[in-house]
């Protein structure tokens, strides 16, 4: 009987494929054979010596001691690809909020009095909140992953121009991308380009603070940027001087800290790029397939 401890919710539909006669799965477990995790922090616990493998129901680790694991012979299993499309239709979602001012508009909305002229007097406000097209601007993706690679193709759908940068893009991912998708040659150049820019890579040393000041010298002033990667891929001093003089024109994003999240210029979300029933369950699924072919038969893909 192999022990599965979860440390977060995990999907029914991903735990239904543990058979109950060959799994034990359950949050308070003893010696586990492996983990089951979501979003919890496993740099802050010890992960227990019986553990041989963990699982990931998300794309990002860097909530896994990765290193430290390896060293111990313990692969982590992740879900790259299984919740690329939820968080493409928020990055959509995102820029279309910003173009048109809809979080402004809710909140008068939301505000007017009630009486018979509240209509009358949207028509008279409406003005405030004219937004601009999607059509015809320009979209850089930094980072043609699973994620990225949907984005840039949903945006060239919408009429947008797209450049498109990553120096280890696969094989897989090439194939995929819509040939309008133009290649930057530079971070710099796509900044140059850009009215919106979407960051779609993983926060590691490489990536961390991909955009910073001297990126803000070479943006376009009131560039829209969309953070649904993770904290840390913007500089966060770079961030605020942009936000605060107008070089970012607005920024949306899945991280917001306490100060991002008052900011007129943020439109911040509580982490839900992911959050959606359709990508917990494939996270779920994929996680657990992994998970068992390893424990089972010793098979380590995608680790
Ligand atoms: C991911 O890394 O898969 C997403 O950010 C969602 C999540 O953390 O669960």
């Amino acid at each position: 009987m192999f022990k599965i401890q979860t440390l977060n919710n995990i999907s029914r539909i991903g735990l239904e494929r543990l058979p109950a006669g060959q799994y034990n799965v359950a949050s308070d477990q003893t010696d586990p054979d492996a983990l089951l995790v979501r979003s919890a922090d496993l740099h802050k616990i010890e992960i227990p010596a019986s553990v041989r493998a963990i699982g990931r129901a998300g794309a990002g680790t860097n909530n896994i001691p990765v290193a430290e694991m390896s060293k111990r012979g313990v692969p982590v299993f992740n879900a790259p690809g299984a919740n690329a499309n939820a968080v493409k239709e928020l990055v959509l979602a995102g820029m279309l909020l910003s173009s048109r001012n809809i979080p402004d508009a809710l909140a008068f909305v939301s505000t007017l009095p009630e009486h018979a002229d509240a209509h009358h007097a949207m028509e008279a406000e409406k003005k405030r909140f004219v937004g601009s097209e999607l059509s015809g601007k320009t979209l850089g993706v930094v980072g043609l992953g699973a994620i990225g690679v949907r984005v840039a193709n949903a945006a060239r759908a919408l009429g947008m121009r797209v450049f498109g940068f990553d120096p280890h893009m696969t094989v897989d991912g090439a194939w995929q991308l819509s040939a309008d998708v133009v290649k930057a040659g530079s971070l710099n150049e796509l900044y140059a380009a850009s009215d919106f820019i979407s960051f779609h890579v993983p926060l590691n040393d490489a990536t961390r603070g991909v955009f910073k000041a001297e990126s803000l010298q070479v943006a376009r002033r009131g560039v829209v940027l969309l953070n649904f990667a993770r904290d840390g891929i913007i500089d966060a001093g770079a961030l605020k001087a942009g936000l605060d003089d107008g070089t970012i024109g607005r920024y949306v994003t899945d991280f917001p800290s306490k100060e991002q999240a008052v900011h007129p210029r943020v439109i911040g979300l509580p982490h839900l790029g992911a959050s959606t029933a359709e990508a917990e369950e494939n996270c779920a699924v994929m996680v657990v397939d992994q998970l068992r072919d390893f424990l089972e038969n010793g098979n380590v893909l995608n680790s």
